[in-house]
């Protein structure tokens, strides 16, 4: 029996790792914030002794970008300083851990694919938060040779449902008002099943891919701007639309202007190509 826990089951993310349905040889545990509080090492030793999971799934962050340059404390908290407990509860109760990080850990100043041996150089507390709960997890797993971690970077995470830019953009482009969208901004959006289906395959066999960092993605780039038109045409919208430049939406936390990482390495590894961002739109909205 292989047990797979979700950390964070009420997210984005999380809901989706939390609805597959798993052959035999497998349990899925599924926690939220209130059975498993990444923050508070007792909570973690509780999950990890009562539940007993040879993998924990850890979709638990602090995503609010903007809100984090305010509440900087509890992004560093959530995203940082947990990293650290539950790496090192992993470690000493020889669970594999499979963690997800963000484009945010890179500035955005490149133009051309992030790849995983690019130096992160994080712009806001956000992106600082989850580069610290990257290093706490590659320390804590550095002398480990009886468990093993992941990290995957992702940009750009959908879903057909809950609060996200695809969502928000339907509900603008319904309210038919006209729209300015940003141009200027690149990377490529990845829908949040199809990227748990990945997470899931690495939980249930370890040997599908080496330890390490990954990125996670769809072929690109593309800009918001024509992410929204894509939607709109999908969903039969007539939508005055207007491209903008960045500066028309000020924002807290500075948004990396170059977004697109790498999916081609973590692919080819899993022996398939990554799917193109405006299929996997149709397919899944
Ligand atoms: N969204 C994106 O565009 C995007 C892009 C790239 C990478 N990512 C990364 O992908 C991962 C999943 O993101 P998401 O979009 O699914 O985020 P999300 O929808 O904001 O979900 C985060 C979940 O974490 C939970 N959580 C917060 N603090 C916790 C704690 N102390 N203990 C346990 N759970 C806690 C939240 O619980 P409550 O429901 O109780 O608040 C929430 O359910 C994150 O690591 C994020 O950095 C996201």
């Amino acid at each position: 029996m292989r047990r797979i826990l979700i950390a964070g089951a009420n997210g984005q993310l999380g809901s989706r790792l939390s609805e597959f349905e798993l052959p035999l040889g497998f349990e899925l545990i599924v926690c939220d914030r209130q059975m498993l509080d990444v923050t508070d090492v007792a909570s973690i030793e509780r999950a990890l002794d009562s539940h007993r999971p040879d993998v924990i799934v850890n979709a638990a962050a602090f995503t609010a970008v903007d809100r984090a340059e305010e509440e900087a404390e509890l992004a560093r908290k959530i995203n940082g300083t947990a990293l650290q407990y539950l790496a090192e509860r992993c470690v000493a109760h020889s669970v594999d851990l499979i963690h997800v990080s963000t484009d945010y850990v890179f500035d955005g100043n490149k133009n051309d694919p992030y790849q995983t041996d690019d130096e992160p150089s994080p712009a806001g507390v956000y992106g600082h938060s989850k580069w610290e709960g990257e290093k706490a997890v590659v320390k804590a797993f550095v002398d480990s040779n009886r468990c093993r971690f992941w990290i995957f970077r992702a940009a750009w995470l959908y879903d057909s449902r809950g609060q996200n830019f695809a969502q928000t953009i339907i509900r603008l482009g319904e309210s038919g008002k006209s729209l300015k969208i940003v141009n200027d901004q690149w990377g490529a959006p990845a829908a949040a099943g199809p990227f748990a289906a990945l997470l899931m395959q690495v939980a249930k066999n370890p040997n599908l891919l080496k330890s390490g960092t990954w990125h996670y993605g769809t072929s690109g780039p593309t800009t918001w701007y024509d992410f929204a038109q894509a939607i709109f045409e999908h969903k039969n919208l007539q939508v005055d639309t207007i491209p903008c430049s960045t500066d028309a939406y000020p924002t807290l936390a500075k948004r990396p202007v170059y977004s697109y990482l790498d999916p081609v390495p973590l692919m080819e590894a899993l022996g398939r190509d990554p799917e193109d961002w405006k299929d996997q739109m149709h397919r899944i909205l």
